[in-house]
């Protein structure tokens, strides 16, 4: 990562608007705070940074970027999924940020001084082999001056890659950076939050069990298409603007299930052929709310409601497409779908282990599913894994 050269002030500001305005592209949550890092990194040539979202009074873990650590394995971008929430206080550096809502520079978190209230943990080093030293951690504030959360940049890099402190220069920039990322974070929180009303009226049912399984299986989705995408060297581009509308699109691949009767959709054991068929109705009733096709979003969300259910080999439904006419997006939702239903506990059937559910993946490769997004999702399991401890099914 290249530091950016600014020849004065005017220019960086001008700058960080023109990154804030490309902010507002993103529809997606995960992808807008995965531009925001790495936007805030470029900015400082820092190697790795967290960002912790507000929840009630807790920070929580929620988006994670480390050059170092990724490059050593494609892996351990499983952090991104870790499932850890800290309070806000002031025993922490993050939890004291969020409390005083100010921004706090550490040159090495190792030496704090003893007079300070907060203290650093180092479970993640720890758990990681990074050595963390430099911080810069600012809080995210809207307009509305509410703390949404924090944001903490961590080992400043010069020109040798050796760490460094992060400067007051570096503290100012990021914090007006910050202020602008809160306004897009907020924005997109509440669409991730419409969507999931939407998805919880239409499955009729627990509006937090049913926020698990399409929040496991949109992120599964986005993981697989990016290991697919790289394995067929399509472009970085592409990559991040397919994945900011796949993610939300992939979570409302059974929307259509809004059409389908309670006592269908919750009967407890098998359905009969008539009642299956019904329910095999919900791929084109899904697609029919996205018929407008305004934006690329309506376009894969429309895609993938109606080709979830077909299969490679030709002998799904609705329309018995085979191979590549079924749209990637419907070949992956296809597998992350397939996988979470079989994993997890059903109205209709108990959670299959583990073993059993690799198996019969591995097996229905070429036929059920795509051979090559089958090929990704092994590759990257340790990701899958940690997605379903992020987001665990309630009692
Ligand atoms: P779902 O629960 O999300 O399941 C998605 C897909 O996972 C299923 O698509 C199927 O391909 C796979 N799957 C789920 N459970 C099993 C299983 O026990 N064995 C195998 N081999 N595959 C499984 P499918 O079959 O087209 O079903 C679509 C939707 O229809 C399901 O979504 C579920 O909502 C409903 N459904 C299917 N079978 C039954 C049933 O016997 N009883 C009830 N109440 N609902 C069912
Ligand atoms: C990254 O860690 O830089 C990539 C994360 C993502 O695109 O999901
Ligand atoms: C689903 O949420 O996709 C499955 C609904 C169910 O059968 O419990
Ligand atoms: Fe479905
Ligand atoms: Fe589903």
């Amino acid at each position: 990562m290249v530091k950016k050269k600014f020849s004065g002030d005017i220019d960086i500001i001008r700058e960080l608007l023109e990154i804030t305005e490309n902010l507002s592209h993103n529809k997606d949550i995960v992808s807008l705070l995965d531009n925001i890092l790495y936007e805030a990194r470029k900015f400082t040539n820092a190697d790795a940074g967290t960002i912790f979202l507000r929840e009630e009074n807790e920070l929580n873990f929620s988006y994670f970027q480390n050059d170092t650590l990724t490059q050593l394995d494609e892996n351990n971008k499983k952090f991104i999924y870790a499932n850890s929430s800290i309070p806000i206080n002031d025993e922490s550096i993050a939890g004291y940020v969020a409390n005083s809502s100010k921004p706090l520079l550490i040159n090495d978190v190792y030496k704090l001084n003893n007079k300070v209230p907060y203290s650093f943990n180092d479970s993640f080093d720890k758990q990681s082999n990074y050595s963390s030293k430099s911080f810069l951690t600012v809080p995210l504030i809207t307009s509305r001056d509410q703390t949404i959360g924090v944001m903490q940049i961590i080992n400043a890099k010069d020109e040798n890659d050796q760490i460094i402190p992060f400067t007051q220069d570096d503290l100012m920039y990021v914090s007006f950076f910050a202020n602008n990322a809160s306004v897009a974070i907020e924005r997109a929180q509440m669409t991730q939050q419409i969507i999931l009303r939407m998805i919880s009226m239409a499955e009729l049912r627990d509006p937090k069990e049913t926020g698990a399984h399409v929040n496991r299986v949109g992120s599964y989705t986005i993981e697989i298409y990016q290991k697919w995408a790289k394995n067929h060297n399509i472009d970085e581009k592409t990559i991040k603007a397919y994945k900011d509308v796949l993610r939300l699109a992939s979570m409302l691949h059974d929307v259509g299930k809004v059409a389908i009767s309670d006592t269908i959709l919750k009967k407890p054991g098998r359905l009969t052929d008539e009642e299956y068929d019904v329910m095999k109705t919900h791929t084109v009733h899904g697609a029919e709310l996205f018929k407008e096709r305004v934006s690329d979003w309506d376009k894969v969300s429309s895609e993938i409601a109606i080709h979830h259910h077909e299969k490679w080999d030709g002998t799904g439904y609705p329309y018995q497409l085979k191979g590549e006419e079924i749209p990637i997006s419907g070949r992956i939702t296809a597998l992350a779908d397939v996988y979470d239903a079989l994993i997890s506990r059903r109205v209709y059937k108990e959670a299959w282990d583990e073993k059993k559910v690799l198996e019969l993946i591995e097996s229905e490769s070429g036929k059920h599913f795509d051979p090559e997004v089958v090929k990704a999702f092994f590759s990257i399991y340790d990701i899958i894994k940690a997605i379903r401890e992020k987001f665990p099914d309630k009692e």
